[in-house]
């Protein structure tokens, strides 16, 4: 009797041991896997809900400050008219580092027309026209004018 009780324990110590060790290997698979998640690694799935695609279709007519990102013109009535007309043979930036008042844009036209193989622009033209010497048209003078009509009077 006092001998099976004897193996009964011999035979239970290292059983208990191995119990409690499986546990604690469980719980601290847990933890691991709680923590791994509040850091926001995921574990088996790679995509992250963080990260925000661009849609690059989008992306190209992008507007900031009023001005088209993709090409540098300037967001106004005829703008789709121009970049559709304007920028197939050199870069939009041709067109804006220059500015004319509208004889001075017609008279471009008329010379890309007659030298560069410019399609005629049709009922376009009057809205290009307009667009451009809207917001690309000659810069003020920096000098104010002069007076006029001042009443002026005596120094007593
Ligand atoms: C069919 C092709 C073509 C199209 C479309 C075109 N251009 Fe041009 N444009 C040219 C060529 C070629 C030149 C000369 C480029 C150079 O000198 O390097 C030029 C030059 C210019 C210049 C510079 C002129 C100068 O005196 O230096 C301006 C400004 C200009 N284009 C504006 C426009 C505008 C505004 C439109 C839309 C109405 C337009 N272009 C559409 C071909 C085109």
């Amino acid at each position: 009797m006092a001998k099976s009780e004897k193996n009964k324990q011999n035979f239970k110590a290292p059983y208990r041991l191995l119990i409690s060790g499986f546990l604690l290997l469980v719980v601290l698979i847990a933890v691991v896997f709680y923590f791994y998640d509040e850091a926001g690694i995921a574990l088996s799935d790679t995509s992250n809900d963080d990260v925000e695609y661009v849609n690059i279709e989008e992306d190209t007519e992008r507007i900031v400050n009023g001005i088209h990102v993709r090409t540098g013109f300037i967001v106004s009535d005829g703008m789709q008219q121009v970049i559709n007309n304007c920028t197939n043979c050199h870069s939009a930036k041709l067109v804006t580092q220059n500015r004319m008042s509208k004889e001075g844009w017609t008279a471009t036209i008329r010379w890309m027309q007659k030298t560069q193989n410019l399609w005629d622009l049709g009922e376009n033209e009057g809205v290009i026209v307009d667009y451009l010497a809207k917001n690309y048209g000659p810069i003020k003078k920096g000098r104010r004018e002069g007076l006029k009509d001042i009443e002026w009077y005596p120094l007593k």
